[in-house]
């Protein structure tokens, strides 16, 4: 059992929670992820990148946005309760080196997991921009932690209410067409972001890291839930990912892949946000 230490809501429907984990904060590194099990009557495990962590105090911090069922079990808890089992650290840590320029992309909740990569890029001696995307003001979070450690931060809206009114695509072209070309960009933004960034990436010859967000369950390779194709091969992106050469994977098949067990989740979630409306 792991006590949540303090809760914070960062947007709509999106928390952050420090929860104790003395072993996992010491041992963790940027791009890890847990699997969390919120409760154990039945509770699902659930993926959730390590978005911070405080190896001297024993704690780890996690953002994550209630999309669905298990997510909106979480966002109830508040600080005093125990989240009943966390395992990680899991997946491999991100390959940070001294690039040069290093572009980081993130797009929704996808911003907290590019936090840990950010700080590890900045240490690393890289010249970082990143670019923050989200649909409307209100949904942008990490401004203020990020303009720390960033050189450079763009932020877009789909509707302009806040920064450039674009697509993460948009500021991420100028970027690879310009005179100062990335080395490598980094995107952590939903699938099919992911794919539109891969394709921009792409066609100016600048490398992509993707950090894939597939279904898990055991996150330890076992249960293959999480198999995508990358580059003609099968990979388990809980053991041999979570990142990977975003120009090799097959993003239409990941996407098909993720959407399995739709109709189920979809029966859990309609519960769930009763249960959380009435709550709340
Ligand atoms: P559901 O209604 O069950 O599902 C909503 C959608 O979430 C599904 O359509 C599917 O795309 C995805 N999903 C459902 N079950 C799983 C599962 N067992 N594993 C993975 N995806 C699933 N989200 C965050 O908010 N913050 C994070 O830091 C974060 N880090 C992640 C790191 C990794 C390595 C992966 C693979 C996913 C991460 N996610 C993160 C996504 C998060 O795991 C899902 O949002 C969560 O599992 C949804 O569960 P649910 O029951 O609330 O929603
Ligand atoms: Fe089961 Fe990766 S989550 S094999
Ligand atoms: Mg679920």
């Amino acid at each position: 059992m792991n006590k949540i230490l303090s809760k914070k809501k960062l947007s709509a429907d999106v928390y952050e929670m420090t929860v104790d984990a003395p072993l996992i904060a010491r041992a963790r590194k940027a791009g890890q992820f847990l699997i969390v099990q919120i409760d154990t009557n039945w509770g699902e495990r659930i993926p959730l990148t390590i978005a911070d962590a405080d190896a001297e105090k024993g704690t780890v911090t996690i953002v994550f946005q209630a999309v669905g069922a298990t997510t909106y079990k979480l966002a109830l808890k508040d600080t005093g309760d125990h989240v009943e089992n966390i395992l990680g650290p899991l997946g491999n840590p991100t390959h940070i080196e001294k690039f040069g320029r290093v572009v980081c992309v993130g797009g929704g909740i996808g911003v907290a997991p590019l936090f840990p990569i950010v700080q590890a890029m900045k240490a690393a001696g890289n010249t970082v921009t990143v670019i923050i995307g989200a649909r409307t003001r209100e949904l942008v979070i990490f401004e203020d932690r990020m303009k720390n450690y960033a050189d450079e931060l763009i932020i877009v809206t789909d509707d302009g209410s806040y920064g450039r009114k674009a697509l993460v695509t948009d500021p991420l072209k100028e970027l690879c067409s310009g005179a100062a070309r990335p080395d490598i960009t980094v995107a952590i933004v939903p699938p099919i972001m992911m794919k539109f960034c891969e394709k921009t990436t792409a066609g100016f010859d600048v490398p992509i890291m993707v950090s894939l967000n597939t279904i898990m369950i055991d996150g330890t390779g076992m249960c293959g839930g999480c198999r995508v194709n990358v580059g003609g091969e099968i990979k388990f992106v809980c053991v041999d990912g979570p990142e990977f050469d975003g120009h090799k994977v097959d993003f239409d098949n990941m996407m098909i892949r993720m959407k399995a067990f739709k109709d189920r989740e979809e029966q859990d979630h309609h519960k769930c946000r009763l249960a959380f409306k009435e709550s709340v």
